[in-house]
Order: structure tokens, then sequence, then C-alpha cells
């Protein structure tokens, strides 16, 4: 596949090869599986995980990196087009890691550029590397892909990553729950689309109903930066997991978080067994190594 922009672009067959990918990866490291290969990532909106880990990815694989992490200091600011960017950028590079607040921007650029183009994320629409390294840790702490149950929780409206990870499970049988505020729930095309997979799906009210049930808790940060700050305000703090709350979790029912948290998780939870956000954010560079090989034909 030339370029990477949305999950439903992905067999589930492509998705298993790049969990096996990484997780090969992860298990033995290489230094060289892209030398001379020249990345850039260009980032119109603030990031720390998916930049620095591509970016991290590259480099461990013995590549090359340019890039922007603030549009205003490029020519952007004087008003040149996303395609003319990126026509340019790709006259240099070997792929592009683009992450961009405008829905649809990552499609865009893939009919201007000469090279991969790899969605880091485009406004509330789709985050399609995160989901590869949401999977990739699916498997490692669950041991299967299959017939999962997980809960999403919190921002289901403007969180692309749940919009991603929801219609890669789809496609393993899962069984979903959500929960979250009314004014934040899961957009209707994507219910729409689970509905005609024969998705199983439960609009749940609290938090605790839905732990002793899940093998997976997707929780998720309130997307301030998409909506008004009044509505924000009324919105914020009302669905916030603490430790006291995980009483009846299965033993290893794990809780991931695509990260950044503000306060939907409360720090008491870090030191649970079942926190796994910061060994998922970790995993993003194998996924990413994995997905950049595979882009650039590289055999792992
Ligand atoms: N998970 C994620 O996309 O984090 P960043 O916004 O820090 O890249």
């Amino acid at each position: 596949r030339k370029h990477i922009i949305s999950i439903p672009d992905f067999s589930r067959e492509e998705l298993e090869l790049v969990v096996e990918t990484a997780a090969r990866l992860k298990a033995s490291p290489r230094a060289d599986l892209l030398q001379d290969r020249l990345i850039a990532t260009c980032f119109f909106e603030p990031s720390t995980r998916t930049r620095l880990s591509f970016e991290t990815a590259v480099q461990r694989l013995g590549g090359n990196v340019i890039g922007f992490s603030d549009a205003a200091s490029t020519s952007t600011k004087k008003g040149e087009t996303l395609a003319d960017t990126v026509r340019i950028i790709s006259s240099y590079t070997d792929a592009i890691v683009m992450r961009h607040p405008k829905e649809g921007a990552a499609r865009v650029a893939s009919e201007f550029s000469a090279v991969p183009i790899i969605n880091g994320g485009d406004g509330a629409n789709q985050h399609p590397s995160q989901t590869l390294l949401d999977l990739f840790t699916l498997r490692e702490t669950q041991g299967r892909l299959d017939n999962l149950t997980v809960a999403f929780i919190g921002d289901l409206k403007y969180g692309r990553t749940v919009h991603s990870l929801a219609q890669a499970l789809s496609l393993f049988g899962a069984k979903f729950y959500f929960v979250g505020p009314e004014a934040l729930a899961m957009p209707d095309y994507l219910c729409e689309e689970l509905d005609e997979r024969g998705i199983s799906y439960t609009i749940a009210a609290t938090i605790e109903e839905v732990i002793p049930h899940i093998d997976i808790l997707y929780m998720t940060r309130v997307q301030r930066e998409r909506f008004d700050e009044a509505e924000y305000k009324k919105i914020q703090g009302q669905f916030v997991l603490r430790a006291d709350m995980l009483r009846h979790a299965r033993p290893n029912m794990k809780i991931l978080h695509p990260l950044p948290r503000v306060d939907e998780i409360t720090p008491d939870v870090d030191s649970t067994p079942h926190a796994y956000y910061f060994e998922q954010a970790k995993n993003g560079v194998f996924a990413r190594q994995a997905l950049l090989s595979l882009v650039l034909n590289e055999t792992v």
C-alpha cells in the first residue's frame, strides 16, 4: 500500500501483518532497515507521542528525519497551499508523516505527493498509526485480537483514535461499550458501520457498570480544541477513572489511553496492574517502525 490514510483502507490481514512485524521488531531490534532513507514529519497541529515516536522509529532504524512541528514557521504562513507544500517536501524525501487539523487533509496530500503519505491524525477523523500501536498493545496484553470486549470512554465524537480503533476491531468480531457525555456520543456514521457489520455495542451510563465485563478500557481526553469553550466547561470532569473503581475488574483487564491525559484518569490508577497506557505509548515506536518498513518495502 502506498499511502496510510484511513483504517477502512486496511484489510484484516494487512492489520495483522503490521502487528506481527511490530512484534518482530520489538523482540529483535534492527538498526539498518531505513539506512539512506529520509522521512519528513510535517505537523500542522501539536503532538508529543506521534511525532517523536515516528522520529525515534526512523532514527533507530538508521534513517534520517527532517520536518516541522510549528506550521507558523513554514511558508504556509505566507499562504502556500497544502498541495504545493506536499509537492515540494515529497521531492526531498522518501515518505511524509503528516498531522493536520482539517479532516481529509491527509487524503488531499496523498493526491499531490510523489512519496507515501502517512496520516498522523487529521482533525476528528482518523489516526491510523495510533490504531496500529493500539492493536499491537491489545495483542501483547490479551494474546489475541479476536472477540475482545472493549469499553470506549470519554469523547467519542471528536476522538479520532476511537473512530479508527473501533473500525479496526470490527474486523475482529469485537463487542463494544460506549460511555461518555451525550453531546460527545459516537458519530452516527460509525454506529451505522458497526450495525452493517453486525457488531454489538451498548451505550452505558457509567464507567462502573461496564468494568466487570471488559477486557480493555480505552479512555480518552475530551478534545477541548475541537469545540466551544462554554460547552467544554459543562462536560469537563464528568467521566473520570479512579483506582477505587477498578475493584470488580477482570484480573487481566488493561486500561489504554492514547494520551495526553488531562484529568480523566487520576494518578492513583497508574500504579494498579490494570494501567498500561505508558507501555502503549512506548509501543508506538515499534508499530511505526513496522509501518514505515512495510510502506517502504523493506523486508523485516
Ligand atoms: N496519541 C497521540 O496522538 O499523542 P500526541 O498528540 O502527543 O501525538
